[in-house]
This record gives structure tokens, sequence and C-alpha cells, in this order.
């Protein structure tokens, strides 16, 4: 049986995420792909119904080794009944943790059976110049490697094996989520108002007026606003992360593997 219609659902503020689940779609091949991306408020649907779709990929940023709470919330509107889902998490070269089986779980729940999974490594959302992290990973090899996985993926349909389920590494009880740090990136003089940082905001804690302003309640550090602003006019001026940031370069800029489950 042929892969005809595929689904990709993703959350990926910084698009780490975005470019690993497009490589894999890209190796699957499937005539009809439909993208639901949930990584801003205003595009989540109601609800996302996939009951007659034949592979829905679901990927996820690690945070804290977990899931992004953002991103739990917003795969609550997911519902499946027994479709085969590959969940996917992109880390920033630390380690994954339990971040791979709660996506399979939550896979599980939304009523998809988990039939692969995977772990990619994306530029670490906090690798700046002064801190590199994994930079400009996902690289060529990252990305042969998902085409590579999407390419097994397809053959596993066609040999129609998709009755076996997969198991990934991770512990239940999940670790605990770090507690939130209540601040968030500043905004410099550089900056000329043109309002990306608050189109790209995954939680609209972002407002552009005369001044551009951040609600710390809302901001999750994702960093997207960082990324996108083509003045270099945010900055991650807060020290608690400046540390983490240091911290992740001294001891894990070693080149870890993506790694597939299949
Ligand atoms: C708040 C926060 C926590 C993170 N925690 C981890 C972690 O526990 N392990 C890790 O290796 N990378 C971690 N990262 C890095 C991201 O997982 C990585 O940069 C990923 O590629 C971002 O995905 P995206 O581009 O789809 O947003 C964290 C990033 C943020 C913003």
């Amino acid at each position: 049986m042929p892969c005809d219609k595929l689904k990709m659902i993703c959350f990926s503020p910084t698009r780490t995420t975005r470019r690993i689940l497009d490589a894999i779609a890209e190796g699957i091949g499937a005539e009809q792909l439909e993208v639901i991306d949930v990584t801003r408020a205003d595009r989540v649907p109601e609800t996302c119904e996939c009951l007659d779709d034949d592979l829905v990929i679901i990927g996820a940023p690690v945070y804290g080794g977990r899931i992004p709470l953002t991103a739990v919330e917003r795969f609550k509107v997911l519902n499946s009944c027994g479709t085969p889902a590959v969940p996917v998490v992109v880390y920033g070269n630390r380690a994954y943790e339990d971040a791979l089986i709660e996506l399979s779980d939550i896979a599980v729940e939304s009523g998809f059976k988990p039939v692969a999974g995977a772990a990619f490594i994306g530029e670490h959302s906090f690798s700046t110049d002064k801190t590199p992290i994994a930079v400009s990973r996902p690289d060529e090899d990252d990305l042969n490697m998902a085409r590579e996985f999407g390419k097994s993926l397809a053959a596993k349909f066609t040999e129609a094996s998709f009755d076996t389920s997969v198991e990934v590494p991770g512990d239940r009880p999940y670790k605990e989520r770090s507690p939130k740090v209540s601040a968030s990136p500043i905004t410099t003089d550089q900056c000329e108002l043109c309002g990306a940082c608050e189109r790209v905001c995954p939680t609209a804690a972002i407002s552009v007026g005369a001044v551009v302003e951040t609600d710390p309640a809302k901001c999750t550090f994702c960093c997207a606003c960082i990324k996108v602003c083509a003045f270099e006019a945010r900055k991650l001026e807060v020290p608690r992360l400046l540390e983490i940031s240091q911290w992740l370069t001294d001891n894990f800029s070693e080149r870890r593997e993506p790694e597939i489950f299949i």
C-alpha cells in the first residue's frame, strides 16, 4: 500500500524542527501533503481530525528535556483513530531526555499509533557568536538523514509492516519541567520597529508600536524574535540564560548525531 496522504503537524519557533520535517516529507514523497503548523496561536485550527490520513508526522523542539508546554497545549486539537504516526523531536545538541517518549505518548492519547520516531539536532535557540551551540544545524548531512528516514518510512509503508509499534527512549514519569524565569529578551536602539519579532512570536508576547513591548509572563525564551531580527536588535541579556548558554558551549560542543527508531 503506498503512502498517498501525508500530514505534517509541527511547532517550531526557530524553524529547525520544520526543516527536518520538510526533509522527512520529501523523502516519503507522498502524493498529497497537508501541513498544519501550530507555531503561531492564530494558525491553530479548532480541531484537527486525522482520520483519513495514511501517515502523520508530529514534530516539536526539546525544551528542558521535555516538549514545550505551548506545543503540548496546541497538539490537544489532534484527534485520530489508529492512524500511524511518527513523533520527531529536535534538540540543541545537549540531550532530548524524555521529550521523544512524551511526544509519542501525546500521539497515543490523541488516538494515533506511533510506528517510528526520531531525534534530530538543530542549532540551539540560545546559540550566539559568543556562545555557539550546534551552529547551522540541521546541516546537509542531517537533512540527508531526514530524507533517508522518509524513504525508509515509505518503504515500510509499502511492505504493509506498519502493524508493529515502536519503543522510543525516555522515562516515565517524565523529568520535572524547569521553573519559568520571568524575563524576556531586550530590544536595543538598533530596532527599526519593523514588527518581524511580533509576527514570529508563538505566544503573542510582543507588541510593536512606538516602542517594542514584551510581556515577560508570556515569553518562553524560544528566541524566534532574536533569530528573525534583521537589525540584530533583540538580545538575550538575561543573566541566568547567559550562564546556561556558556555552560552549553563549554560542555556540549561535541557533535551529536540524529537517532532513528523504526
Ligand atoms: C527554553 C529552551 C529550552 C531548551 N532545552 C533544550 C534541552 O533540554 N536540550 C537541548 O539539547 N536543547 C534544548 N533547547 C534547544 C532547542 O531544542 C533547539 O534549539 C531546537 O533546534 C529548537 O527548535 P525550533 O527551531 O523548531 O524552535 C532548548 C531551547 C529553548 C528555547
